[in-house]
């Protein structure tokens, strides 16, 4: 399995990171309707088989339910499991305690003593400084409990603001976890890309599938409609899906060249960004064997760019 390091860190993951936000979340991706814990059970076990042995998780998934599916799966498996959890600045939390009090439950939850990356979920700042906040995270790096730091939703100033506090205790900040897919390309005009870039910052790539949409399976033609939030959402109605059928039947065009699907190819069209790992959410086995079809290949340069001259409106 291909690995890439995060950031100026020793940690080597593989290219691709399995999302697990609807791992128990009944709200947005309306858990327990159309997937059971069976299914996220198997899910796991799809993807250490394929050796994607990379997971996305957040103290708030599915009110923790997400952490807690993850410790029971790793106890079953003697694969080496590489775990990035989230801690949420929320307002009520103003002291450095509460950071070492929130990995102590993610861990728990998770029923493991360390963590190879510990993102903070949002730039907030409530009552909480980044100053005292990066310092309670640089605090767990030296105790051994988080192997390295990362940011999420951080603009390029807030990234540079992090990076700027973690170097001072010697400490780099790992990655920079933002919204970034064929469909949402706003990272590579606002500063984000480049920054990280300069800083040696590796960007997580979430939503990479566009929260489905670029499996192509929501189509005009295919009667498919999302379970959850989803509904609301303008992009996956008539008006959104005739939008983006360009970047569709590309995605398929290119595709049946080397006998993937759309999704396996915009999975593919962010890896070869470099610097960047995709987290692709999955509900089911298949998805994650789909998803893991990304890796092993690589679309030629001059597909790279076509793909990118199909998606210029979203960036
Ligand atoms: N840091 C943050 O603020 C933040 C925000 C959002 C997400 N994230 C992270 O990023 C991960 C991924 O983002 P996401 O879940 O929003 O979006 P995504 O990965 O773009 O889409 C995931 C959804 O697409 C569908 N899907 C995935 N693979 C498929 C396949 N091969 N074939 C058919 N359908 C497939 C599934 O939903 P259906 O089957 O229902 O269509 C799945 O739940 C999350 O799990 C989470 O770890 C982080």
């Amino acid at each position: 399995m291909e690995k890439i390091t995060l950031g100026r860190t020793n940690i080597e993951v593989p290219l691709l990171c399995i999302g697990t936000w609807a791992w128990g979340d009944k709200f947005f991706w309306s858990y327990g309707k159309d997937y059971t814990a069976d299914e996220l059970q198997k899910a796991f076990n799809a993807a250490i088989a394929a050796g994607v042995t990379f997971f996305d998780t957040a103290e708030v998934y599915g009110n923790g339910l997400s952490e807690k599916f993850l410790g029971q799966f790793i106890q079953g498996t003697g694969a080496k499991i590489q775990i990035a959890t989230k801690y949420g600045p929320m307002p009520w939390r103003i002291s450095a305690q509460a950071v070492k009090d929130a990995l102590s439950a993610s861990l728990h939850r998770l029923q493991l003593e360390h963590i190879d990356l510990y993102q903070v979920h949002w730039p907030f700042a409530f009552f909480m400084s980044q100053s005292t906040l990066m310092n309670a995270l640089a605090d767990e790096v030296e105790r051994g409990r988080i192997g390295a730091i990362g940011v999420s939703n951080y603009s390029a100033d807030q990234m540079r603001e992090a990076h700027q506090l973690l170097s001072r205790r010697g400490i780099p900040l790992a990655v920079n976890q933002v919204r970034y897919s064929l469909l949402t390309r706003q990272v590579e005009t606002n500063g984000i890309i480049d920054t990280a870039k300069e800083l040696g910052v590796t960007i997580l790539a979430y939503s990479p599938l566009a929260q489905g949409l670029l499996t192509g399976k929501y189509n005009l033609n295919s009667g498919e409609k999302p379970m959850g939030a989803r509904k609301l959402d303008s992009r996956f109605k008539a008006d959104g899906l005739q939008k983006i059928a360009p970047v569709i039947n590309l995605l398929r065009e290119i595709g049946d060249r080397y006998h993937k699907t759309p999704a396996q190819v915009a999975l593919n069209w962010l890896i070869a960004q470099g610097n960047v790992i995709p987290i692709a959410g999955v509900k089911n086995p298949q998805q994650v064997e789909q998803n893991a079809g990304a890796l092993g290949w690589k679309l030629t340069e001059a597909e790279v760019s076509e793909l990118e001259q199909v998606s210029r409106p979203w960036r």
